[in-house]
């Protein structure tokens, strides 16, 4: 079990990249700073470039087959790898390849993660690693959305981002993390939103510009702003990410609130 509450023991991500000072900042805010000082993460940055074998300190080559582009190739990232798991032989790896190529990074993605002990991230520039990585090294190719970035990097810190926030006692407030836009996104989690939008938010002033905070959210009468931020979430969703509606398990109110909302849109706008 990952997360003993007895004796926790922090989930290590080992980032391989060949720019470790990239990451200097990420790791000293927000919540990979606070998992990191509480243990409850460890964050270990290696560069690529010291398990190359030749003095120029080499990790690319060209394409064969021609083209444009280098190739990251495929022994200092073994090696590295192997390194890694002779440092721990007894631990079972994850070893997460970011590629445009990947699966989709989703909510459900982050909370598989997250009950891991021990992900390695492999960040690759230029055209991407060799296949042979992809095939016989990754256990997961992982994109953080259909764009192009030239590197790995910043998908690497989202993934870390979006798994310790997940962690227990990591955020401080553990409803908040259920009540997020996508919560509970698997199966028979029992988050809040579970798997749509989340619902606005205000805080004050009451009236802003002429702008004024909904009412129902001053009433103090909690079953109404409960039923209020439903409704408004799955409006959201409704509106923004229809997708999302057509796998959502309906509860008997999210049926009658989204017949509301459907009919609310079919009314003439005065
Ligand atoms: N590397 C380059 N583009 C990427 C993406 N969209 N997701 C993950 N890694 C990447």
């Amino acid at each position: 079990m990952a997360h003993c509450a007895a004796f926790p023991s922090p989930v290590i991500f080992d980032v391989i990249t060949i720019f470790p000072d990239f990451f200097t900042s990420i790791l000293e805010h927000g919540v990979l700073k606070r998992g990191r000082a509480s243990g409850q993460v460890e964050i270990r940055i290696h560069d690529l470039r010291n398990f190359s074998d030749d003095r120029h300190r080499t990790v690319d080559d060209r394409p064969f087959g021609g083209g444009p582009g280098m190739v990251f190739k495929p022994e200092p990232i073994f090696r590295a790898l192997e390194a890694l798991k002779a440092e721990s032989p007894e631990e079972k790896f994850r070893v997460v390849l970011l590629s445009p190529q990947g699966r989709l990074l989703t909510q459900a993605v982050a909370e598989d993660f997250s009950r891991e002990q021990h992900i390695v991230l492999l960040s690759a520039r230029y055209e991407g690693v060799d296949e042979r990585v992809a095939e016989h090294l990754a256990t997961d190719e992982i994109s953080i959305g259909d764009y192009v970035l030239p590197g790995g990097e910043l998908a690497a810190a989202v993934v870390m981002e979006a798994v310790t926030r997940l962690l227990p006692g990591v955020l401080g407030n553990e409803e908040s993390r259920e009540q997020d836009s996508f919560a509970g996104a698997e199966s028979g989690s029992r988050g809040a939103a579970r798997g749509i939008l989340d619902c606005p938010h205000y805080t004050r002033p009451a009236e802003f510009r002429g702008w004024p905070v909904p009412e129902v959210l001053l009433s103090g009468n909690h079953e109404e702003v409960r039923r209020w931020r439903r409704r408004q979430a799955l409006e959201k969703t409704w509106r923004k990410r229809p997708d999302l509606l057509s796998n959502l398990p309906l509860s008997k109110e999210d049926a009658k609130l989204l017949e509301e909302i459907r009919q609310a849109a079919l009314e003439p706008t005065r």
